[in-house]
């Protein structure tokens, strides 16, 4: 029992509820007024309650919404609502609001896609082979000359390649009409102190567009290495890696943000949402790196799609693992990335909620043509993709295209 309580039940007139009650009932040793068998009425724990009425049939009193009233007698505060971004037109209809926002959302998108477009009207597109010589020393040593080199051409052809040049060291040219993504002689060093480890081996790979491709492998084999180097996340050493027509491996670092804000989107393992955020804000952040074009949706578009309209207001803490990653797939799509990446995006769900994400993957690719690459090391997952890219002690074991890949709700989930 409180101190709080015990003062509040010694001096009952304190507490106006009781008023109507002084005088006119026995009161008990606190002066709260006696149950009709006598008893001093006890509350949910057993406690006796102070100075406050009880109702004939001797249980609590329950206030307008059903719920107990606090042991002073009052009203316990309805939990908070948390505020939303559609507040801001009260005098509307809920329809009304919503069209509202969606047209001015639309208006917004539309006149940022005719500015993008007249920024890259004006980017150039040359085409240019330039030369990154074999290196022959190994170890350290030979690590220390090819990140060298690569700086050299970096600081060289870097602005180059954001403004549209092709920049390559192999001598190929990408088809950015068919291919997401074209590597040619991939090779990546990590260094550990003085130990050098190759981690890619020399990888060649053509990946098509508008595909649901599944980079599938065994722990360590180098799969989040490869996805990383195509995304932009990270760069191999040596090698052309043309992603969305660039080569990332001669952007330097703040070109490869750029490039990842205005290409590409990511979710991840673990959801990585802003928890003081709702899932609507969430979502926003993306929107506001986005590269708007006329098949731009709106939020709420996205949260139709991903089957979230209800759970928009939400925050991350009060959603399931399932739907925060659809939120985190939400805000990869406001960015209109033409590359979705996904490291693992179903290894912390469970069966049903993995199935679920996965089928708003492949809903994705086949609604707006976005390229969809995920990595996964289980080999059910990928026989729902449509080329599956077998990757092997660093280097691509197989390529298998899947004529007829499985629905997520036919795969063994074990
Ligand atoms: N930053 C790093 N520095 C040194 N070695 C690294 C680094 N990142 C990865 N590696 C090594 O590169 C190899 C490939 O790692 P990677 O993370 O690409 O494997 P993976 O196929 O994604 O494995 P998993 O399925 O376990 O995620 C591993 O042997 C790993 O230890
Ligand atoms: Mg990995």
């Amino acid at each position: 029992m409180s101190n709080q309580n015990t003062n509040r039940g010694q001096n009952p007139n304190n507490n106006p509820n009781n008023n109507n009650l002084n005088n006119q009932q026995p009161k008990g040793p606190n002066g709260q007024p006696i149950m009709p068998n006598g008893q001093i009425p006890i509350g949910p724990k057993g406690q006796p309650i102070m100075g406050q009425p009880i109702m004939p049939n001797g249980q609590m009193p329950l206030g307008p919404n059903g719920q107990p009233l606090k042991p002073n007698g009052k009203q316990p505060k309805a939990p908070k609502t948390p505020k939303t971004k559609t507040e801001w037109l009260p005098e509307l209809t809920e329809q009304e609001r919503k069209d509202a926002k969606d047209s001015k959302a639309k208006e917004k998108i539309l006149s940022k896609a005719q500015k993008y477009k007249e920024k890259k009207a004006k980017k150039g597109g040359a085409f240019k082979v330039v030369n990154f010589p074999e290196v022959k020393e190994t170890g350290l040593k030979g690590h220390k000359t090819r990140i060298r080199l690569q700086k050299q051409l970096t600081s060289k052809y870097s602005k180059d390649i954001l403004n549209g040049d092709i920049i390559s060291t192999t001598g190929n040219r990408p088809d950015t009409s068919r291919y997401a993504i074209e590597i040619y002689g991939a090779k990546k060093w990590y260094t550990n102190g003085d130990m050098v480890t190759q981690i890619l081996k020399g990888v060649d790979l053509k990946i098509e567009k508008s595909k649901f491709i599944v980079i599938l492998g065994p722990s360590g084999s180098g799969k989040t290495t490869l996805l990383n180097s195509i995304s932009g996340l990270d760069k191999v050493t040596v090698g052309d890696v043309f992603s969305v027509g660039h080569n990332l491996t001669l952007l330097k670092d703040s070109h490869l943000t750029k490039f990842r804000r205005e290409n590409v989107g990511f979710i991840f393992q673990q959801y990585n949402l802003l928890s003081n955020l709702t899932a609507r804000e969430n979502a926003e952040v993306g929107e506001n790196l986005s590269v708007p074009t006329e098949n731009s949706m709106t939020i709420e578009e996205i949260f139709e799609t991903i089957g979230m309209k209800e759970q928009m207001n939400k925050y991350p803490h009060q959603m399931s693992g399932g739907q925060q990653q659809r939120v985190s797939i939400a805000r990869a799509l406001a960015k209109n990335p033409e590359i979705l990446f996904g490291d693992e995006p179903t290894g912390a769900l469970d069966e049903e909620m993995g199935r679920k994400v996965l089928e708003i993957l492949l809903e994705v690719k086949n609604r707006f043509k976005t390229t969809v690459i995920i990595v996964t090391h289980n080999p059910n997952i990928a026989e729902i993709g449509d080329t599956v890219i077998h990757v092997r002690n660093g280097l691509i074991d197989k390529l298998a295209h899947n004529s007829n890949p499985k629905k997520p709700s036919e795969i063994d989930w074990s």
